[in-house]
């Protein structure tokens, strides 16, 4: 389960620091790929130099690389994450991280992470059992971290209690028992379009729309973290799909979109409709590029493209689901009922146009889910990758 998960080892000034070394040792055998945020506290107890030479990345501890000026984006890596395990957490990065003092590299990732954050404290028994302990640890719970509680045993003091690191092996356990109860796609084959597509004019220009397919590609990665195994079907657009479970296959016009998906729908569980496929396409594309002098302005005749939602809507087999979008600018709600009916659609995602926060090239999006025979649902602005995850957790509830 934690092939290929990109996972944030935090790693603070404790004696258990030590274990991390086995842990990171343990998280890297098991495929995953890891990378250290050491506070300047833990780099007394462990050196960065073993840390990136078993992670194969540099150890990050600063905000920038002092000779080379090189910044780290504690936000970059922070949505890199599939998970943030802090191991040892002491009492101080605890403190810190219930009241965002956001003073090192670590707390000011752990901040920015919108992945699960897995926290092993170690420390000494009395410092574990003070009340400030117990409330930072309870405040930690409440914001949905993962306390991996600590184990009774001697202690670096020789002291015998409980604030033990549990051990590395268990941490494995803990994360990977958690990403198996994030998968519950495994196993399912999931097609998601996306982007915009090209209509060739001549060679140089063509008819698209202004689609970035910053969210068809959120959906992409998201279903790939559940585990599918998904085939993204993309327009020209710039961004990529950054999990392995993602085989994107680029296409430029409405038809070769179609051909794609087609080959694709007989083996599909799971469609996701995401792209903005241009409605009519040059009837006669030229082939020789069309120049401007002496001529009078062109009349481009247009064809209709192919509905490649509703193509596969007439052939879908019990138990496949098909799930399109709508991107309205009037009556959102009256047109979105009516494609979900027309193409055969047992969900349709509305966002509007008239919504700031939605639609072409914003990072954030604000999405209505109709179903057949099932009330709207209506959900806030939430950040793409988070409503990727709305929408999924909405189509496994169908299968
Ligand atoms: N769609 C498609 N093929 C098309 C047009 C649309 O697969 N030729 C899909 C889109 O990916 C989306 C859904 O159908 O999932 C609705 O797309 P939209 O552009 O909103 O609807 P249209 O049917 O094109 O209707 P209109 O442009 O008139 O609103």
């Amino acid at each position: 389960m934690l092939k290929g998960k990109h996972i944030v080892l935090g790693i603070t000034g404790g004696i258990a620091a030590y274990k991390s070394v086995t842990l990171l040792r343990l998280l890297v055998k098991r495929g995953a790929e890891v990378q250290v945020v050491i506070t300047p506290s833990g780099k007394e107890f462990i050196t960065p130099v073993t840390l990136s030479a078993l992670s194969g990345k540099p150890v990050i501890c600063d905000f920038f690389t002092a000779n080379t000026g090189e910044w780290h984006s504690h936000v970059d890596i922070g949505l890199w994450a599939d998970a943030m395990v802090i191991a040892p957490a002491t009492a101080c990065t605890i403190g810190k991280m219930a009241h965002g003092i956001a003073d090192n590299m670590l707390v000011t990732t752990y901040l920015s992470a919108k992945a699960p954050v897995f926290v092993a404290p170690a420390m000494d028994l009395d410092m574990m059992a003070h009340p400030s302990t117990t409330a930072n640890l309870a405040l930690l719970r409440s914001y949905g971290n993962h306390i991996i509680e600590p184990a009774e045993g001697e202690l670096a003091s020789h002291l015998t209690g409980r604030g033990r690191m549990e051990e590395p092996e268990r941490i494995v356990e803990v994360l990977d028992e958690f990403f198996s109860r994030k998968q519950p796609l495994a196993g399912k084959k999931v097609l998601v379009t996306a982007g915009p597509t090209y209509e060739r004019i001549d060679p140089v220009r063509f008819i698209g729309n202004f689609s970035t397919g910053k969210m068809g590609y959120a959906i992409a990665d998201a279903a790939a973290r559940m585990g599918a195994e998904v085939t993204l079907v993309s327009g020209p657009v710039s961004v990529k799909a950054s999990e392995k479970g993602v085989t994107t296959e680029h296409v430029e016009s409405a038809r070769e979109m179609l051909a794609s998906c087609q080959k694709a729908w007989p083996e599909t569980d799971i469609a996701i409709m995401c792209a903005a496929v241009a409605d009519y396409a040059p009837a006669n594309p030229s082939g020789t590029k069309i120049k401007r002098e002496g001529n009078e302005p062109p009349q481009i005749t247009l064809v209709k493209n192919p509905d490649i939602a509703a193509t596969l809507g007439a052939e879908k087999r019990p138990g496949q689901i098909l799930v399109g979008f709508a991107l309205e600018t009037d009556s959102e709600e009256s047109n979105a009922v009516k494609k979900l009916h027309s193409k055969n659609l047992d969900m349709i995602v509305l966002n509007s146009l008239r919504d700031p926060q939605a639609g072409f090239g914003t990072d954030t999006n604000k999405i209505t889910i109709f179903r057949q025979g099932a009330e709207p649902l209506r959900f806030p602005v939430k950040s793409k990758r988070e409503v990727a995850v709305d929408i999924l957790d909405e189509i496994i509830k169908l299968h």
